[in-house]
């Protein structure tokens, strides 16, 4: 049973793989489906949150009772995200977000040149948007979790990324070949600021989405009297 834990809450979720256009038809995007991110909106919603779902690229329906935005690149979903994140109570980073993005955006279509060599491709950093957010903490007392993807040593690396990051939470799980990225199902252990570690055995990623969801609720400042 799902206990109605967040109402009077609004809550962000980032979902999805950002997609950093080359031209107006090419594109550098990752193999993230929006499946762990979809199910941190419906749990949140499901417990009573206010949940506007940030999306990026991601083929799944939008969720019953949520506020689904739309977008491409990850400068989009900084956009996104930074506006949604000014009242928000929680914000949950779900979305692989490109490190680089192409340096330059071509407004015509990249042709191919006969006898001639491919241009190399450069690339500069996106903004880190997770970081961005624990830093400024738009509305006080907010929580703030990331996700980690990582292949080897996940815990010391995680450890390692909660303190870069500066979030309250950041959910380590380890991925390969056909491991987490379009899986209904995921493993993780979810890591605390407060030096807390939740394990979190392999299943759905709706049971992810509820654990996450009771570490947030248990770390938000009580709702003032009404
Ligand atoms: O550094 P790394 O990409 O492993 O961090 C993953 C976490 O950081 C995820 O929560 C992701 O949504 C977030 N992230 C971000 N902005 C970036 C890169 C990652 O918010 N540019």
């Amino acid at each position: 049973g799902t206990a109605p834990d967040l109402v009077g809450r609004h809550v962000v979720v980032s979902a999805g793989g950002t997609r950093e256009p080359l031209d107006p038809v090419r594109f550098l995007g990752n193999r993230s489906s929006g499946k762990q991110g979809y199910a941190l909106a419906r749990v949140a919603a499901a417990r009573g949150a206010r949940v506007t779902l940030v999306s990026a690229n991601s083929a799944l329906p939008d969720p019953a009772g949520v506020d689904v935005v739309r977008v491409g690149s990850a400068l989009e979903l900084r956009e996104a995200v930074t506006k949604a994140a000014g009242d928000a109570d929680a914000v949950v980073m779900a979305a692989a977000v490109a490190d680089f993005r192409p340096a330059v955006y071509a407004t015509g279509k990249i042709k191919k040149k006969d006898d001639q060599e491919p241009e190399p491709l450069t690339l500069v950093r996106n903004p880190d948007i997770l970081a961005e957010i624990s830093a400024s903490r738009p509305r006080p007392g907010q929580i703030v979790a990331g996700f980690a993807a990582e292949t080897d040593e996940a815990l010391a690396h995680g450890r390692a990324k909660l303190a870069t990051k500066g979030c309250d939470l950041l959910v380590v799980n380890e991925v390969g070949e056909s491991k987490t990225f379009g899986a209904e199902e995921n493993e993780a252990v979810v890591l605390g600021a407060d030096g807390s570690e939740t394990p979190v055995p392999y299943g759905p990623k709706e049971m992810l989405a509820e654990t996450v969801w009771d570490l947030i609720a248990e770390r938000l400042p009580e709702l003032p009297e009404e």
